[in-house]
């Protein structure tokens, strides 16, 4: 299950629904926060930055020193939520030692919340309602059904509980019908869990961590690890090992990790046309 297809379908919709927007005499605008100068972020903020690029969406690139106080980064957010051009505001994670993500981010209105971290928009996912879903789990469902694969009642293994991945993947899928088992690293026994699982999720963040003696035949692998090892980018699945097992797998890189960005793109977009009352709110 390549990412590259998603994306181009994804591309051409968002296209029009931001021109729609824009023939209403409504620009899109995202604007993003970087702390510091992690090299990393550096490279996710710049293809953030070319995707709003390639739809017409106005991109704001707010770079503050890796010296900044807490006020500070609060301040700025403070003043993008209170802007009334801005519809999208994201804060690059990890902020430089010392800063609070947690904190931080309270200063994001849910409204403009285009990374779905605020707990109002997490709270929807178990209460159900209006609010912006977090990219990379998005993405992952998006993944597997625009490759059509059955869920309803399919017991899904999500290996990871992170807020941004883990737990959020395992809470879409449930209210998809599947039945979700969650792994972590303190689970008991991880290969009895995964040998069971039609659909596997791989949020680890540890190179090739998962191996063909964990998964069972016709399983369908979604592959979330970006692990920079010597060898270069590499997935949390041991692809060589799985490659015979598995009916699908997502290949990383090529993979989910496209399908991040252009749910940051649909975010923001969907975000934009509530505030022009496009949707209802
Ligand atoms: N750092 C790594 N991934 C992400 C992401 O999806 N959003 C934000 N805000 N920071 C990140």
């Amino acid at each position: 299950m390549y990412g590259a297809p998603c994306v181009e379908k994804l591309s051409a919709e968002q296209k029009e629904r931001v021109e729609a927007l824009r023939a209403r005499g409504r620009g899109v605008c995202l604007a993003v926060v970087r702390v510091g100068d992690d090299p990393a972020s550096e490279v996710y903020v710049r293809n953030k930055k070319n995707a709003c690029q390639r739809l017409g969406i106005e991109s704001r690139e707010i770079h503050l020193p890796g010296s900044v106080s807490q006020a500070e980064v609060e301040e700025c957010l403070d003043k993008l939520g209170a802007d009334p051009d801005v519809d999208g505001i994201l804060l690059q994670l990890p902020l430089p030692r010392g800063l609070d993500d947690k904190a931080a981010l309270t200063h994001i209105p849910a409204a403009k919340d285009a990374d779905g971290f605020r707990s109002e928009n997490c709270g929807t996912l178990i209460c159900g309602g209006e609010g912006t879903l977090p990219c990379t789990p998005r993405g992952i469902l998006y993944m597997l059904k625009h490759y059509g694969v059955a869920l309803e009642g399919k017991h899904a293994v999500v290996i990871g509980r992170s807020a941004i991945v883990g737990k959020p993947a395992a809470l879409m899928l449930l209210g998809e019908n599947c039945t979700v088992t969650v792994c972590h690293s303190k689970t008991a026994d991880l290969k009895e869990h995964t040998r069971r699982a039609d659909i596997l999720v791989a949020a680890v963040g540890k190179a090739g961590f998962v191996t063909g003696d964990m998964v069972k035949d016709g399983c369908v692998i979604v592959d979330v690890g970006i692990n920079r090892t010597p060898e270069g980018l590499r997935g949390d699945v041991d692809a060589v090992s799985v490659g015979d097992k598995a009916a699908f797998i997502t290949p990383v890189p090529g993979g989910v990790g496209k399908l991040t960005v252009a749910m940051l793109m649909e975010n923001v977009i969907e975000l934009a046309e509530r505030r022009t009352g496009l949707t209802e709110a």
